[in-house]
């Protein structure tokens, strides 16, 4: 979903994610994301795997571009994206990042619960 201004918020019941030259980006809060416990607990993971992790302005165009995309929610867990508009994202399938990502996510989720 795009906010009032055309950028991308999140999605109906999920968040979105795009890795983009190594960096995690997700649309902040005054973007009209919601601060979901997935978001929160990815952002984290991702840290803790040492990458760079920054809330941003993302338009459609940054998706289409990104090396990967993936969406996150209490349903969905951590879901890749490999395609949006009818066009591939990254190499179309699951990224290396989002791989691991969601294995954490799911670790952690079993074992040491979420952050709230
Ligand atoms: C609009 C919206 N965005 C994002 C999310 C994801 O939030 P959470 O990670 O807390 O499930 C939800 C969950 O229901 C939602 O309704």
């Amino acid at each position: 979903m795009l906010n009032d201004q055309g950028y991308v918020a999140e999605c109906t019941a999920d968040n979105v994610f795009i890795v983009r030259k190594g960096v995690l980006l997700t649309p902040s809060a005054t973007q009209g994301a919601l601060q979901g416990i997935t978001r929160g607990t990815v952002l984290d993971i991702g840290r803790e795997l040492g990458g760079l992790v920054t809330e941003a302005e993302l338009t459609r165009y940054d998706i289409w571009c990104a090396d990967e995309c993936f969406l996150t929610g209490t349903g969905a867990e951590v879901i890749p994206v490999v395609k949006l508009d009818g066009r591939v994202i990254g190499h179309g399938k699951p990224g290396p990042f989002t791989q691991r990502v969601g294995e954490a996510f799911r670790i952690r989720a079993r074992t040491e619960g979420m952050r709230i």
